[in-house]
């Protein structure tokens, strides 16, 4: 069986080849260009997804080696993600599939995420706990099975990887933020500023980091800091380290105990923020400490990509499946 994934739901175009279980190709082109405007300008990341969507599709086929005719179903996000932004890749999934006159499925991109951990060997057992957290979400999912999904919390404001590009900008580091921070962290002291810990009541599984970018935020204001003078570069990496600490800390608690809490085996991490070096080096160690398998994507799989895409959509056609060609883009599509 093999598989084409379109993923275009924010400022990633991307597509890829899954066939009988293994990823062939993973063509990504990451919008740059937004980094101008401070964030993603949903009108100009449509239009860009227009211009690239054939050129990534070929590259997708011609990468794998295989010819549009032996594609045996198109896999594209349907939602959550920018209104404009998914309906490029959607229409151009469901046409591909008209006209080859194969079967279309639509894949919720949150449960494309959870798949960037079932592209390729070693997958986790079900039932395992996977983190997603990204530029728009932050979700702590039970994953019981194929498509059997447990949301056991979320964000109640910010994602994780919105607070890192907040924070990022109040600090006039660029755009996107989070991989800056995480490059700047590395030459700071975590402990230099006592950032707090959104941890909630005892026991939650949600998250919040509203307060967190606020206090950031209110400790720049107070010392008097101005992103467009000269700033000190050992200051900000310090910020930059003890934010990322704090971030990080919550992340690592909330998964942890929550696998405790549902006795699983396996726990994974998705999503733009789980390229995060710092989280990435501190969840293997707690995972060690506490006898748990972790699943990390490799660093191409974090962010948005066809991969997870495909992958999602090899396993839906295996079990059966499929979406109707009226099948419409759901910028709140829930998990
Ligand atoms: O999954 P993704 O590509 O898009 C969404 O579905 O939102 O995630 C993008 C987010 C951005 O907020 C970006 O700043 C963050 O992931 N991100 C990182 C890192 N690389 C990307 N955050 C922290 N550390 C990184 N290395
Ligand atoms: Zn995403």
């Amino acid at each position: 069986m093999t598989i084409l994934g379109i993923e275009t739901s924010c400022d990633e175009t991307s597509a890829a080849v899954y066939k009988d279980g293994r990823l062939l190709s993973n063509a990504t082109v990451v919008q740059l260009f937004h980094s101008q405007h401070g964030g993603v300008v949903p009108e100009l990341a449509s239009r860009a997804h227009l211009k690239l969507i054939i050129p990534i599709v070929d590259d997708a086929l011609k990468d794998a080696g295989v010819e549009k005719e032996s594609i045996d179903a198109v896999a594209a996000v349907n939602g959550p993600g920018l209104i404009g932004s998914i309906l490029v890749g959607l229409s151009f999934g469901k046409a591909m599939a008209m006209g080859l006159e194969i079967p279309f499925i639509g894949i919720n991109h949150m449960e494309a995420h959870i798949f960037s951990n079932l592209i390729n060997e070693p997958k986790p057992s079900f039932p395992f706990l996977n983190l997603t957290v990204s530029g728009g979400h932050t979700q702590l999912v039970l994953v019981r099975n194929y498509f059997q999904y447990e949301l056991l919390g979320e964000t109640i404001d910010d994602a994780a990887g919105e607070a890192f590009d907040k924070v990022a900008k109040m600090l006039g580091i660029g755009y996107p933020g989070g991989s800056q921070i995480d490059k700047l962290a590395k030459e700071g002291n975590p402990k230099a500023i006592a950032f707090p810990r959104p941890y909630l009541a005892e026991g939650s599984h949600q998250f919040s980091f509203s307060g967190l970018k606020t206090s950031v935020l209110y400790y720049l204001r107070k010392i008097g800091f101005d992103k467009t003078s000269v700033n000190d570069s050992r200051f900000i990496a310090d910020v930059c380290a003890s934010f990322q600490a704090a971030v990080v800390d919550v992340l690592i608690d909330k998964l942890i105990k929550a696998a405790v809490k549902y006795k699983v085996k396996d726990i994974s991490v998705s999503g733009g923020v789980s390229a995060n070096s710092e989280l990435r080096r501190r969840l293997k160690l707690e995972a060690k400490a506490n006898n748990f398998d972790l699943f990390i994507p490799e660093l191409s799989f974090c962010t948005d990509n066809g991969a997870m895409v495909a992958a999602a959509g090899y396993e839906r056609l295996r079990h059966g499946f499929t979406s109707s060609l009226e099948i419409t883009a759901e910028p709140n599509l829930q998990l």
